[in-house]
């Protein structure tokens, strides 16, 4: 592929578009306001987990396609780098506390069966005997294809992997504006001068529905969902699969050591404060979840700005003018999505077919389903 891309935004997303579009021969240049790798994609927990976070339809179908190339791509980056991104594969619990837990339970493993996947229902006695740190549950269900990276570790990575490929990133660029007329994308003016470009890439995550020059009718209703998290050190192996229990309450055990307990979800603007609230909601909920977990050492909170959308589905594909392009509004799913998005948004801007329809200005805007899992 010939011709210059700019993408805005150096997260995950952003910067493994840059890498796909590298491989495939484009000219890449990459404009970031912060620090690349240092947004929702450092502050995120690093699930890959379709069937805890009950997504439905053909952005379930696409949630899965991008949990099955991770292996492949976390191999991938570390031949590229040498840098291991900790891809852990012992599966998510999912304790249910009552009846309307378990039914709902029953049937996220029924549709993770119909599609081929192991989802194997645990009594009590077996969910204890494998995490028992864990509080007595109803019942619980163990979803062996769910897996979890290290999502600061694939920042470094995919940023290594970019600079090797002759990405040239721009950061800590103190603004950005987008030069468009109402028909086509001519560049972006920056803080350090004007990048002319026959194709932007907004990738700016919380920040790409504040976009400045984007023309009114491709512009995007991002906004930002802020995430509280913690860390508790934790001797090894004392818990070895993520819970994830309901209502967004979640423990992932890392490789060096860390559990970290998320995530608050909240409407609060750009303000990325951690809170004695955020703090204690956390915790009350953890230990609710798992009392063995009260005399570990608190190491580390933190917040981050998922990028919301209004129905929750992110914007991927052609953005209304010519030469621009969306990645952005993932929301929960940001480290999940981050391997398709880079193919499906890479073929769309290559103008081949990609797997999956987008259009980001229709209401039903990842369709269909059964295209997606080749
Ligand atoms: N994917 C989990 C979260 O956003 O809290």
């Amino acid at each position: 592929m010939e011709g210059d891309v700019v993408i805005i935004g150096a997260g995950l997303i952003g910067l493994a578009l840059a890498r796909e579009l590298a491989q495939r021969g484009a000219s890449v240049r990459m404009l970031e306001t912060g620090e690349p790798g240092r947004a929702a994609s450092w502050a995120a927990a690093g699930m890959l987990a379709p069937s805890s976070e009950g997504l439905d339809g053909a952005f379930y179908e696409l949630c899965l396609a991008s949990l099955e190339r991770y292996p492949a791509f976390a191999a991938a980056l570390l031949e590229e780098t040498g840098l291991d991104v900790h891809l852990r594969r012992e599966g998510f619990i999912s304790p249910a506390y009552d009846d309307a837990g378990l039914a709902f339970i029953e049937r996220r493993a029924a549709e993770a069966r119909e599609r081929g996947f192991h989802a194997r229902m645990l009594t009590m006695a077996q969910t204890l005997q494998l995490e028992p740190v864990l509080a007595p549950v109803h019942a619980a269900v163990l979803f062996e294809h769910e897996a979890s990276v290290d999502n600061r570790r694939l920042g470094r990575a995919l940023r290594a992997a970019v600079e090797r490929l002759g990405v040239c990133i721009d950061e800590g660029l103190p603004w950005v504006r987008v030069a468009a007329t109402h028909r086509r994308i001519n560049g972006v003016e920056t803080a350090s001068g004007f990048v002319p470009a026959p194709i932007v890439v907004n990738a700016a995550g919380a920040w790409a529905g504040s976009l400045e020059g984007v023309p009114e009718q491709a512009r995007v209703p991002v906004e930002p969902v802020k995430g509280q998290m913690l860390a508790l050190a934790m001797p090894s192996n004392l818990v070895r699969h993520t819970i994830y229990a309901r209502h967004g309450t979640y423990l992932v055990p890392r490789d060096d050591g860390r559990l970290i307990v998320g995530a608050t979800g909240e409407r609060v603007g750009f303000d990325t404060r951690v809170t004695a609230a955020g703090v204690q909601r956390l915790l009350e909920r953890a230990l609710r979840i798992a009392p063995g977990l009260k005399d570990l050492a608190l190491v580390e909170t933190w917040a981050g700005l998922r990028p919301g959308t209004p129905d929750s589905l992110p914007y991927l594909g052609a953005g209304a003018i010519e030469g621009y392009f969306l990645a952005t509004g993932h929301l929960r799913n940001g480290v999940l999505l981050t391997p398709i998005t880079a193919e499906v948004v890479a073929d769309t801007i290559e103008g081949r077919a990609p797997r999956v329809c987008l259009d980001p200005f229709s209401p039903e805007r990842v369709r269909p389903a059964s295209n997606v899992a080749s």
